[in-house]
């Protein structure tokens, strides 16, 4: 993976703990998605998902991670992060876990290696407005994770509420179960308690 021209943000949260991280008045993470996570990573663990060398965009508070090297055990288990608070975190995170390669960036412009990833979670959140953010919306997220995908690969990432899941350009969407779960605080601060688990399986 090289990391040529690579995007790093380094913020000023509200609050940053360990249960919950605050930016510009809005919930970039906190602990009560834990049950939707613990759920969400034993079902995919139940079907058995591909996961040898995983992909995983975003750490936040490392739920996800933890989740992963628990459930899933990856042989590779690659982090991306793009706030350099957070990546900290990631990098004390990753000691103890040997598989795990923490990368610090934005994903979108890292160059990534192409046809390696069985499992890709994507979880990060929109910064914008922040010092330093770009989104290059040119880019279409789901043509980079075909690329990216070895066959029989799949993407999963958080959905919230009970409405229909959007479709992804060139991916197969799978919804395995819907469920409700204990109370997540949302972005904005309202409270949601009905998730999805989600698959995209490319077409082709
Ligand atoms: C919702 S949190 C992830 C939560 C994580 N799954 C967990 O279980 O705690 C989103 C994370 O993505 C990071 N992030 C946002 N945009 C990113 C980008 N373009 N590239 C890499 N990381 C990004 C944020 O800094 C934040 O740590």
């Amino acid at each position: 993976m090289g990391n040529k021209k690579t995007r790093v943000l380094d913020l000023k949260f509200d609050e940053k703990n360990d249960s919950h991280i605050i930016w510009n008045g809005q919930v970039v993470m906190s602990r009560s998605e834990a049950d939707y996570f613990e759920k969400l990573f034993k079902k995919l663990k139940e079907i058995k998902i591909p996961a040898l060398d995983t992909l995983e965009i975003g750490f936040g508070l490392g739920i996800s991670a933890y989740l992963i090297q628990k459930e899933l055990s990856p042989n590779t288990h690659e982090i991306i992060e793009i706030e350099k608070s957070i990546y900290n975190d990631l990098l004390i995170f990753s000691h103890e876990h040997p598989s795990i390669k923490p990368v610090l960036g934005d994903w979108r412009s890292l160059d990534l290696s192409e046809r390696k990833y069985d499992f890709i979670f994507h979880d990060s959140y929109d910064y914008s407005g922040a010092e330093g953010w770009e989104f290059d919306s040119s880019k279409d997220d789901y043509e980079t994770f075909k690329r990216l995908l070895k066959p029989g690969g799949y993407v999963c990432h958080p959905h919230f509420g009970d409405g229909p899941v959007r479709e992804a350009k060139g991916f197969e969407t799978i919804i395995l179960e819907r469920l409700v779960v204990d109370p997540i605080l949302m972005w904005d601060k309202t409270i949601c308690q009905d998730v999805a688990i989600v698959l995209r399986k490319p077409i082709g």
